[in-house]
């Protein structure tokens, strides 16, 4: 996701910002910037799209060394990655100038009242509007500028902020985007991420929410947007620069699966309308009304965006009673499937550049489709080439198996079928039912991220297995395939998976003592089938490992192994059941000893056919 740096002190702040920028490109990014200030003179900011190096060379022999300056790296969220949208952000007279991580959620009704007041815009981003804000309260003191205006404004951020005419200061200010100050010998760093600053210093002090950083070359005041006083204690990093960009995680897909909270809290932040029992999706407001009249709607993705389509497809159909198909672009693109007027297509693809799913797409629109996208790429090409679309907003997803895009894809699909229902038959209770349980979700999965140590126990008795079932029914049959998709793609065991009323049918004839399942069974509305199913399989001398609702007593009698997820509606429960399974498999894996990020013979992003 983005990245900020900051730096206050007498060594060369252009030369510790491109390093310190340099250490965060692991994260992934679109585009740089930089904003560099000494005292009396304008502040320079170069900005350019592309890698650090393209930064450093649209700087080239440029004198813009200071005593001050901030810096960013770019993830796109709102706004095409172009060179005015990177950041760092300024205001009209380009006194005021910020480097911001997150999401301004009421930047729309911000900045039209600043437009009115006379504010002359220049990006597309939600973080604009900061620096006018900043500047409408600002008379010479910067952090009361930014203390008034953070208290209009409804979203995540780390910022940092600078300005010309209260030089040689950094102020830095936390909601939701984490942020640190690097307390060096008479000078002091910012970061996002303590990569960015761990050549400089490990000392570090970690912004909490709703707290404020004045940095000044006198020292560092800590306050709160109550402008109350803090008194905040230093810590002592002991990572070296690979964990620390792994946040102190072994791989990439386990700090991926323990970002999840936040990630579904990003792709929902701005969209969900608790009240009013729906959804709003800006991106596919220019085809509301053609969604309006389609009798038909087609998934298409590969891998586990195929398998985020399968939810999607029980959630539309049973609370926006629109008739849904699913199909693998792979296999959509090769056959003659009917296409007409009143079917829309929507597109699932994290990286928005797998080719299937883009010349499936590509043939839905020569046919006079609507079409859509549920994207996290910011201006990838299937972003770029659908009608409208959604973005996930969950920053980038660096390890090769998927996991924070899964759970992601499965909430906007959510929010799309509440926006899609709402346009049809869903009544407003039902409306306000899934929306507050949506709401509800980033705390329940931070709880069944708690049960990692018992999830990694499970792994430690199994991960010797060669085989592996997966099974599930209705909602969680996806699940169950997502599960073996997992186990399989990173740690190379032989895994299925199956609708659960379908192993009596053929997969059954595989288990004995040595071929154990995972049945995920949350008290749902297919409980006493999954139940049935599983003493089935128990019958035959299978271990079963259960996924199952807390409080659940009924199924710990019949297996010892069993991972309970909070309780929430039956159309939401894949968001939380699929994580144990995803922890289950990177455990697996990384106990196997492979190199769980990148996986022999898979590549992040299928590019090529
Ligand atoms: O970038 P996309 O979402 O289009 O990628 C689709 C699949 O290649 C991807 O989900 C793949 O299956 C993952 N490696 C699964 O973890």
């Amino acid at each position: 996701m983005c990245g900020i740096v900051g730096y206050l002190g007498s060594k060369k702040t252009l030369q510790v910002l491109l390093d310190g920028l340099r250490r965060l490109e692991y994260r992934g990014y679109d585009s740089a910037g930089i904003s560099i200030g000494a005292r009396g003179k304008e502040i320079k900011n170069i900005k350019s799209v592309g890698k650090i190096a393209a930064l450093a060379q649209a700087i080239g022999n440029q004198e813009i060394d200071g005593d001050f300056g901030i810096a960013h790296t770019r993830w796109a969220t709102h706004g095409g990655v172009t060179e005015k949208n990177a950041h760092p952000h300024h205001d009209c007279k380009k006194n005021i100038f910020l480097a911001h991580n997150g999401i301004i959620e009421n930047y729309r009704e911000l900045r039209a009242k600043l437009l009115e007041e006379g504010h002359k815009f220049y990006s597309e981003t939600d973080t604009e509007v900061l620096a006018h804000l900043i500047e409408k309260f600002f008379s010479g003191n910067l952090e009361n500028a930014v203390i008034s205006a953070l208290k209009l404004v409804k979203g995540s951020y780390g910022l940092a902020v600078i300005a010309k005419d209260d030089p040689e200061k950094i102020v830095v200010a936390k909601n939701s985007s984490p942020i640190l100050i690097g307390m060096g010998n008479d000078e002091y760093l910012v970061a996002s991420d303590a990569s960015a600053i761990l050549d400089h210093t490990k000392e570090v002090v970690y912004l909490n929410d709703g707290e404020i950083a004045v940095i000044t070359l006198q020292g560092v005041e800590f306050t709160n947007l109550a402008n109350q006083k803090l008194d905040k204690k230093k810590e002592v990093l002991e990572w070296n620069i690979s964990e620390a960009q792994k946040g102190g995680y072994p791989h990439f897909m386990i700090k991926e699966i323990f970002e999840q909270a936040d990630s579904i809290k990003n792709s929902l932040a701005g969209r969900l309308m608790v009240k009013e029992g729906n959804a709003k999706l800006g991106g596919i407001e220019n085809i509301a009304e053609k969604l309006r009249d389609i009798d038909r709607l087609i998934i298409t993705g590969c891998g586990t965006a195929y398998l985020a389509g399968l939810v999607g497809e029980f959630m539309l159909e049973e609370y926006a009673g629109i008739p849904v198909e699913v199909e693998m672009a792979s296999e959509l693109r090769y056959r003659k499937p009917v296409l007409d007027k009143n079917t829309a297509l929507l597109c699932i693809s994290q990286s928005g550049e797998t080719i299937d799913t883009l010349v499936a797409l590509r043939e839905a629109k020569m046919k006079g489709l609507p079409t859509m996208g549920v994207v996290n790429v910011v201006g990838s090409t299937i972003a770029r080439e659908t009608e409208a679309g959604i973005y996930n907003h969950i920053g980038p997803e660096v390890s090769v198996a998927s996991t924070k895009a899964f759970t992601s894809q499965l909430t906007i699909l959510s929010l799309l079928t509440l926006f899609l229902g709402r346009q049809r038959q869903m009544s407003l209770v039902t409306g306000q039912r899934i929306a507050k349980e949506l709401n509800a979700l980033p705390k329940l999965i931070q709880k069944v991220l708690e049960q990692e140590p018992e999830i990694k126990k499970l792994a430690k008795k199994y991960y010797k297995s060669n085989n592996f079932l997966f099974i599930g029914r209705k909602y969680n049959y996806p699940v169950a395939l997502e599960g073996a998709l997992k186990l399989k793609e990173i740690s190379y065991m032989n895994a299925q998976g199956c609708a659960a009323g379908e192993t009596k049918h053929g997969p059954i004839a595989m288990i004995d003592k040595d071929f154990p399942t995972f049945a995920i069974a949350p008290k749902d509305s297919v409980y006493e089938k999954m139940i049935s199913n599983i003493e089935e399989i128990k019958a035959r001398g299978g271990s079963i490992l259960a996924i199952a609702t807390q409080g659940d007593k009924e199924i710990a009698k019949i297996t010892k192994d069993v991972i309970y997820i909070p309780k929430t509606l039956e159309m939401l429960t894949p968001i939380l059941s699929v994580i144990p399974l995803q922890i289950f498999a990177y455990h697996c894996a990384a106990l196997r000893g492979y190199d769980v990020d990148k996986p022999r013979n898979l590549a992040k992003s299928v590019t090529v056919e």
